[in-house]
């Protein structure tokens, strides 16, 4: 669909404002990589070539690109110019629109990009710009525009002056571009700003002087246009999108009783009917099934699937573990590399200690077995189906209990006798 596009991702920066070790683009947004959500944005848009450009700690990054996009290293973080001319080595042969994106830029949204595309190819512009109007713009690049309102350029907020620091237009770093007139105007920008830095900005000006036409698509979603420079704009963007998740399951049938405290990775799957109280925070890797409930005050973390009707209620972990249809653990207690079958019944404070100080090791539940109150099963250990473990149990590792018999005491013991036929 897009076979004339070709899209950069400017991925390279150092992450000074973040004061972290690791790249921003890999800081996890509602528990995944911000530059996974731009991955997805080009991957959506068909185009004809993806090129990402790296640079600090690239080796992280690089990992994160899959298939279909090619990295191109920047070796000295010289700005955003810079780093767009550095892709241009893989795209010599290349005629049509540069698209480009920010690798920090995670909240903007396909349709947007679909609308920028179509307005910069089908009025053949040289530029396209994406900006947004924002009451409080600090921080972003303001755009400029002549007496006839036509955009003339791009001023830093580092090198803006008083009146220029009041515009409320912004750039918003997504822009299109005619291949050869943007590389052949990245071959004038200069350094000649407060932060010594090639601009790709500074592009916009000199297309203005040479009577170019530049244009833009205003963003009507000003959160769309947040780039996480800081932890606080990473706080910020992680509601924004923690926000998108939970109405997206609230329209395929979940209810989600105070979406403000329902912390839910990206990308986990929620049966419909199921209800998530309140300081609920699921993991990635996570599956419910229908008609669950889950919470409130409850941690579900990696590789954990409940099936349906189940009910996971207070106060309780769930790891790597399990747990088949109907099976109810209301109560607080710790379930941690364990299977549990249909209708178990797992009382309060049951724990499964699944970790001896060097390995971890699993617990297996069988169907319909009922797990008193204040159990703790020593891993690796299984319950048979319909077996039971009096309150206060401690089922020692490998004392399998036999299906359809109880066990109690501590350590556990056998208490019926096996029935004679
Ligand atoms: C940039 C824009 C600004 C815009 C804002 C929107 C420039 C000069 N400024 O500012 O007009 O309002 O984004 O969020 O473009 N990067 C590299 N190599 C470099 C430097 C940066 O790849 O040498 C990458 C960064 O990793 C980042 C992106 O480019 O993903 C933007 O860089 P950043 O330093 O965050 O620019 P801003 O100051 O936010
Ligand atoms: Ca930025």
């Amino acid at each position: 669909m897009n076979k004339n596009a070709a899209a950069i991702i400017l991925a390279a920066g150092k992450s000074k404002r973040m004061k972290s070790d690791t790249p921003k683009v890999i800081h996890p947004l509602c528990s995944r990589p911000v530059l996974n959500y731009v991955l997805d944005l080009v991957k959506g848009l068909k185009i004809n070539r993806a090129i990402a450009v790296l640079g600090h700690k690239h080796e992280l990054v690089e990992g994160l690109l899959g298939r279909g996009i090619k990295a191109v290293l920047q070796k000295k973080l010289l700005g955003t110019g810079d780093a767009v001319k550095q892709a241009g080595r893989l795209l010599k042969d290349f005629k049509g629109t540069v698209l480009i994106l920010y690798g920090d830029a995670p909240l903007l949204k396909k349709e947007t990009l679909k609308k920028l595309l179509k307005h910069h190819t089908e009025n053949k512009l040289d530029a396209t710009l994406l900006t947004a109007k924002l009451d409080d713009p600090a921080g972003y690049g303001r755009v400029l525009r002549d007496k006839y309102s036509s955009i003339s350029g791009i001023v830093e907020d580092k090198d803006a002056d008083e009146f220029q620091k009041s515009i409320k237009e912004i750039n918003t770093g997504i822009a299109c571009f005619n291949k050869e007139r943007l590389f052949e105007a990245l071959s004038r920008i200069k350094r000649d700003n407060r932060s010594q830095e090639y601009y790709l900005t500074d592009v916009i000006g000199i297309l203005y002087k040479k009577g170019r036409l530049i244009e833009s698509v205003n963003i009507a979603d000003i959160n769309e246009a947040l780039g996480i420079n800081s932890r606080k704009e990473l706080a910020k963007a992680n509601r924004i999108m923690q926000k998108r998740i939970n109405e997206e399951l609230m329209e395929k049938g979940v209810t989600i009783v105070d979406p403000d405290s329902a912390f839910i990775s990206y990308g986990t799957k929620v049966g419909r009917d199921t209800v998530i109280y309140p300081f609920t925070v699921i993991e990635r890797g996570v599956r419910i099934g229908r008609r669950c409930s889950i919470g409130p005050f409850i941690h579900l973390k990696e590789s954990t699937a409940l099936g349906d009707d189940v009910w996971a209620g207070n106060f309780l972990e769930v790891v790597r573990s399990k747990l088949a249809s109907k099976t109810l653990a209301k109560h607080f207690g710790y379930i941690g590399d364990a299977k549990l079958g249909r209708m178990v019944n797992i009382g309060a404070g049951c724990v499964t200690a699944n970790f001896d100080g060097a390995k971890k090791h699993t617990t297996i539940i069988g169907d319909s077995a009922f797990i008193g109150s204040d159990t703790v099963l020593i891993a690796p250990v299984k319950v048979g189906k319909g077996a039971k473990t009096g309150a206060g149990s401690v089922v020692t590792r490998k004392k399998n209990v036999p299906a359809g018999r109880t066990v109690a005491g501590v350590p556990a013991r056998l208490l019926t006798p096996a029935k004679k036929r």
